[in-house]
């Protein structure tokens, strides 16, 4: 009954979507277990490129099902919409289920994302605008409209009406906004339910039986450890769990079924939004970079912030999750350059300080300590087996792998599922 867990081992896009559809084909069912559509998983295959908000990215195998479990917030238009897209493009969603108990995204929730961010001014956070956060507070106050709760026409309005009366109250007198409609929410939610009545079901049930049944489950993390509200670099942080404990609660699988914790890492760092990067790369450094990588985000197109590999943030990481192994991706980036250079430790003035700290401010005071290595010329682009890297890259990856405490089980080396070095076995 082995489940397989793939986590962003930093501040999300490591390139999970890349992972998943290459693991997917030695699975049974890939399972999202946090998060929403702040999410932006890209998947390059036979079929062409995708961009996954909701949907899990093992959806492109036929025979693979997709669980979105109760530990996400789901908008359904957006679901509705990805799925159409799939659907359009040739691809079979008739496996993709829902859990009755995950929360859902409404039109109040954006609204007030958007609100609060302006309120926050200068300490934005810089969310995705999705609603996540005022998603996930209704949720733990209590409040929260579930996927469920959308075919459940009788309970249904009294509950959309209590909240949106509540959340009026907060949109027009707390931020001056323009208050929502409730019988426009009440139309919504009933044509969601309609909609989307024959995915919704009791998803935790579903993983139970199939990991009983010795099917394979991926895991399927969103975001990344580092903007974890728990142990991430709060506030700057999104408002879920991406790391283990997450999959757990989000799925509501036991922890003796996953068999392994694998880390996504990109060879280096990005960062979208807010928040300290002690390896952030600025000035004309950072652009080159930024622009040979196209690091911009998935979901907003927001230019990422680019900086060296940080092994300080990702042995905690390490630690946080109980990697078992770690997937080092997008190594075939730094081909071509000089120098490359590993973040192996902080200080402060000159004072070191040993470990991810979780006060921000002393984050944000953290200058790194780097170590240099050479780089190389031959490139690792689209390499596919370990015999292939040039002798420095496959020096920076064991460094990588001594610093952080675990070893790589996959390289890739390019966005596509073949573009990928399979070193050891992760799904058994
Ligand atoms: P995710 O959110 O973790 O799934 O990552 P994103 O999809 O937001 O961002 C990762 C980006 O890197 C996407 O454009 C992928 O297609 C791309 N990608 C993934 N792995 C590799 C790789 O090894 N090399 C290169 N060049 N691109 C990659
Ligand atoms: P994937 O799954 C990168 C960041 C936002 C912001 C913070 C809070 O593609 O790796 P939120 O909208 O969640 O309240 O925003 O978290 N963020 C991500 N950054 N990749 C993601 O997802 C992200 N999802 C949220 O930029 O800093
Ligand atoms: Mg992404």
């Amino acid at each position: 009954m082995p489940a397989y867990a793939v986590i962003g081992g930093q501040w999300g896009d490591e390139g999970k979507g890349k992972v998943i559809d290459y693991l997917a084909g030695q699975s049974d069912c890939v399972v999202r277990y946090a998060g929403g559509n702040n999410a932006g998983h890209t998947v390059v295959n036979e079929h062409g490129e995708f961009q996954l908000h909701l949907v899990p990215s093992g959806i492109c195998w036929p025979g693979v099902t997709g669980i979105i479990g109760n530990g996400v917030v789901v908008n359904p238009q957006v679901l509705l919409g990805e799925i159409a897209g799939l659907e359009e493009r040739g691809i079979d969603t008739g496996r993709l289920y829902v859990s009755d108990r995950a929360h859902v995204i409404m039109p109040y929730h954006i609204l007030l994302d958007e609100l609060q961010e302006r309120a926050r001014g200068r300490s934005a956070i810089g969310t995705t605008g999705q609603g996540i956060g005022p998603a996930y507070v209704d949720k733990t106050s209590r409040d929260g409209i579930r996927v469920g709760d959308l075919l459940d026409g009788e309970r249904l309005p009294d509950r959309l009406i209590a909240a949106v009366e509540t959340k009026n109250k907060v949109i027009t007198g707390v931020y001056g906004g323009e208050p929502v409609d409730a019988d426009e929410m009440l139309a919504l939610c009933r044509e969601w339910g309609d909609r989307l009545r024959h995915r919704v079901c009791a998803t935790e049930q579903m993983v139970q039986d199939l990991l009983d049944q010795g099917k394979r489950v991926l895991l399927e993390g969103a975001q990344g450890t580092l903007l974890d509200l728990d142990h991430g670099s709060y506030p700057y942080v999104t408002s879920s769990s991406p790391s283990i404990g997450g999959a757990i609660t989000g799925l509501g699988i036991n922890p003796q079924s996953i068999e392994g914790v694998v880390g996504v890492f990109k060879a280096y760092s990005t960062r979208v939004g807010g928040g300290p990067m002690p390896t952030e790369m600025h000035g004309t450094a950072g652009e080159e970079l930024r622009e040979k990588a196209h690091e911009y985000g998935t979901t907003t197109g927001r230019p990422r912030r680019v900086g060296w590999f940080d092994a300080v943030a990702a042995r905690y990481s390490r630690q946080i999750n109980g990697f078992t192994g770690m997937v080092l991706t997008r190594l075939d980036i730094l081909d071509g350059m000089q120098d490359v250079k590993i973040c192996v430790g902080y200080k402060v003035g000159d004072q070191p300080v040993e470990r991810f700290p979780a006060n921000t401010a002393l984050l944000e005071e953290c200058e790194p300590i780097y170590e240099k290595m050479p780089g190389w010329t031959e490139p690792t682009a689209s390499a596919t087996q370990p015999e292939q890297l040039p002798a420095n890259a496959l020096a920076y990856v064991r460094r990588i792998e001594q610093l952080v405490g675990c070893d790589a089980q996959i390289i890739s080396t390019g966005p596509s599922r073949e573009e990928t070095i399979a070193i050891n076995r992760v799904i058994h």
